[in-house]
């Protein structure tokens, strides 16, 4: 409600007499904006302008009447919240009275008009104003918030039909790409091609890995796949991870990968394909930081972590790191500073992570490069 809000109040009479005293009365012992018209006529111009909080109306004014003028104000929809109180003279009858009530009065006071009885009901309008103006605030408000929402609904159910369709079309070329981008790696190690063939060649295998990925990360994204929890040996899956880096297209030549994986690791119960990809996903980001040269080292160990038996693997490499104020963001879906990166990398390791009640963390390297490190605990449950 405005608490600090000097009401106003118009006073309509032809009486300029009437008109002065009841001015000097409201004015003095209410200490409320009193503004005074001798004709009715100008009632709607200066309501509409002014927008003072109650209009005191005399009923019979030479032009315009009192009643006439209530009905223009409440048939006005930026006017018809304002309270109108009528002044009658002793001659109207109860018929009278309820007619004007019918037209949009709110209230009466017959002439000579007591001055404390005056300031009683302009005070009881002024309070059902405030009270009806903060209804209709929360009513906009809420009409306001209401429309917001719909709005953001069809926008989510267009997203979502787009995205519908948009994992269908994935899913279709998932396989196919599969076998040209398997296909096309066995063709550039058995055939002998020189130059320009060979560069080529490379580019084909490049970017249908590239593609191969891509959809992979968005559709693990889109429709992940329910969880398969099984006892895993994480040394094989780590080297395999590690066997497959190096000889995929993104490793430079002068990438060196550096394994160090604690002996006697436990068993430990994952879902293989998902810490593969999570694995997968850390690496890749590695060698694309680091380029043509550079030392990627993967350690393996175990670590108790809130009294739980667990696994980190830890990802460092020697690449330009992640600056801060990028820190907070990578991990969030669509988040990329690559030219043709997806960004969905890191939000499928971490939400893998998450449904494995394991931890990721990132940092840079006091060598300046990037250290992912996700533990894992060695059983579920
Ligand atoms: N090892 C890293 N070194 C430097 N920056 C990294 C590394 N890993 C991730 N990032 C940053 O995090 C961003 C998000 O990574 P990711 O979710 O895998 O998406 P994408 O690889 O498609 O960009 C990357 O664009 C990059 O800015
Ligand atoms: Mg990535």
């Amino acid at each position: 409600m405005q608490s600090k809000h000097t009401p106003t109040v118009l006073l309509v009479d032809d009486n300029k007499e009437f008109l002065d005293v009841t001015e000097k009365i409201l004015r003095e012992i209410t200490g409320y904006n009193v503004l005074t018209l001798a004709d009715g006529r100008e009632t709607i111009q200066v309501a509409t302008t002014q927008k003072p909080d109650v209009i005191v109306l005399d009923v019979y004014m030479p032009g315009r009447d009192g009643p006439d003028i209530c009905r223009q104000l409440k048939g006005t929809q930026e006017l018809d919240n304002i309270p109108v109180l009528l002044l009658t003279g002793g001659g109207n009858d109860a018929q009278f009275r309820a007619r004007c009530l019918e037209d949009g009065a709110d209230d009466f006071l017959m002439k000579p008009a007591d001055s404390d009885e005056l300031i009683a009901r302009v005070n009881v309008l002024l309070r059902i104003k405030a009270l009806q103006d903060e209804l209709r605030r929360e009513r906009d408000e809420l009409e306001e918030k209401v429309q917001a929402r719909a709005r953001e609904l069809e926008k989510t159910e267009t997203l979502a039909a787009i995205g519908k369709m948009v994992a269908g079309v994935a899913h279709e070329i998932r396989n196919p790409l599969g076998a040209i981008s398997n296909s096309a790696a066995v063709l550039s190690r058995d055939l002998i091609l020189e130059g320009e063939d060979h560069k080529l060649m490379d580019i084909i295998v490049q970017e249908s890995n590239r593609l191969r990925d891509t959809i992979t990360d968005f559709l693990t994204f889109a429709h992940p796949p329910p969880y398969n929890f099984t006892l895993v040996n994480l040394r094989e899956l780590v080297e395999d991870v590690i066997l497959l880096a190096g000889q995929d297209t993104l490793c430079g030549d002068e990438v060196v990968f550096q394994a160090d994986i604690e002996d006697y690791l436990p068993e430990i119960e994952i879902d293989r394909d998902r810490i593969h990809q999570v694995l997968w996903n850390l690496i890749r980001n590695a060698l694309e930081a680091t380029g043509e040269r550079g030392e990627i080292a993967i350690r393996v160990f175990t670590q108790l972590l809130n009294r739980k038996n667990g696994v980190v693997i830890q990802i460092v490499d020697d690449g330009s790191g992640i600056p801060d104020e990028d820190v907070e963001h990578i991990f969030a879906p669509f988040f990329t500073r690559k030219a043709k990166g997806s960004g969905l990398g890191l939000s499928m390791v971490q939400s893998a992570v998450k449904a494995h009640c394991g931890t990721v963390r990132v940092q840079n390297d006091d060598t300046g490069g990037a250290v992912f490190k996700v533990w894992l605990p060695v059983r579920q449950g």
